[in-house]
């Protein structure tokens, strides 16, 4: 134990993006370090944003989490509490703290708030107990929260490095301004997952195309990390569509434990289909786009900005008989401090 802390220790506040998956984590290695059994490639989506401040006070007797001016679920409150006390066994202290976080963007539409919640609750939360990691360091913390979340530690384009322990984070693999995309994620009506995405990476292996999946990783990493180096977007959006439909092939045929009523995990609802099919159809009819999905019926739809006006007429005809919605991101930052008085990003505090 360190020395204790003064009752006053500032409020940090934080603010990181959620990532979108190029190509897929999908399986686990250990589920209690949640290392993936491969390495991955992500952007981060600057259209939607987690916000949280951590303040330490000795006056309270656990800690309190607020998530989005409301009282979260017991599990959520118990998941924050366990990286909240990784934090203070990093930094020797024992004390509570209380952590008030707000999303830009609604729950359960397919952009996981795990990854943008964790990235800037370990930056907010190390940063208030005095603590000052390097990126690496906050990668791997992040990853203990929710795996992903190491992703959104960086700024832009991430890869995420397997690891088989403390070597699992992720670094950047360039700059938000090294190309300029747009991603255009349609979702639908918010609806809860019903298989979750740990429940999938843990049936994943039971698959047995799984392996051949792994197989096909090397290749595939190699192919995504060179198209968005050299901002190759036919080779881009093939790759990462492909490597969609990859994973969605390992869950439709995985083995869910305690669930033998199902066959296998189905993500997609009519609508996700329909738009893969419209995806295929403008691509025929002139229009670089791709998509890309997570473990959820969102489609997320990727151009080069110069098309995005294109993309978004496109989408705006066949929205109005699907009945989703969209949120356009470009490439973003990492997580960042927030000079909250200023109220603007500290750009000293970059972490990156
Ligand atoms: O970080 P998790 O456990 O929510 O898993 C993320 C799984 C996918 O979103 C489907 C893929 C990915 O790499 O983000």
């Amino acid at each position: 134990m360190g020395e204790g802390v003064k009752s006053s220790m500032p409020a940090v506040t934080a603010m990181a993006h959620p990532n979108l998956a190029l190509v897929k984590y999908w399986g686990q290695r250990d589920t209690v370090r949640q290392l993936p059994l491969n390495d991955s490639i992500s952007v981060n989506l600057s259209g939607a944003t987690t916000t949280t401040t951590v303040q330490f006070d000795v006056a309270l007797e656990k800690d309190e989490f607020e998530l989005d001016g409301a009282r979260p679920s017991a599990a959520a409150v118990a998941r924050v509490s366990a990286h909240m006390q990784r934090i203070r066994a990093l930094a020797g202290i024992p004390t509570y703290a209380r952590v008030q976080s707000r999303n830009s963007f609604p729950a359960g539409i397919g952009i996981a708030s795990s990854a943008s919640g964790f990235a800037a609750l370990t930056l907010a939360g190390t940063r208030a107990a005095g603590l000052a990691l390097d990126a690496k360091a906050l990668s791997s913390l992040a990853r203990l929260g929710s795996g992903s979340a190491c992703r959104s530690i960086p700024d832009g384009f991430a890869e995420w490095l397997a690891g088989t322990g403390e070597d699992s984070y992720a670094v950047q693999l360039a700059p938000p301004e090294h190309w300029d995309l747009a991603i255009v994620t349609v979702y639908f009506d918010p609806q809860p997952k019903a298989i979750s995405s740990l429940e999938g990476h843990r049936a994943a292996p039971s698959s047995p195309f799984f392996e051949a999946r792994l197989r096909q990783l090397g290749e595939t990493l190699r192919t995504v990390r060179w198209a968005v180096l050299e901002r190759d977007f036919s080779t881009l959006g093939m790759a990462v569509e492909r490597e969609a439909l990859s994973l969605h092939v390992i869950a439709m045929s995985s083995r869910v434990a305690g669930q033998p009523h199902l066959s296998g995990i189905y993500y997609w609802q009519p609508q996700t289909l329909a738009l893969m099919h419209a995806v295929q159809r403008w691509r025929a009819e002139g229009l670089a786009v791709a998509f890309t999905l997570d473990a959820g019926p969102a489609v997320h739809l990727l151009v080069e900005a110069e098309n995005r006006g294109a993309l978004l007429e496109a989408v705006g005809g066949v929205l109005p008989a699907l009945g989703g919605q969209v949120l356009v991101s470009a490439p973003g930052m990492g997580a960042r401090v927030v000079d909250e008085e200023k109220g603007k990003f500290n750009a000293e505090s970059r972490v990156f």
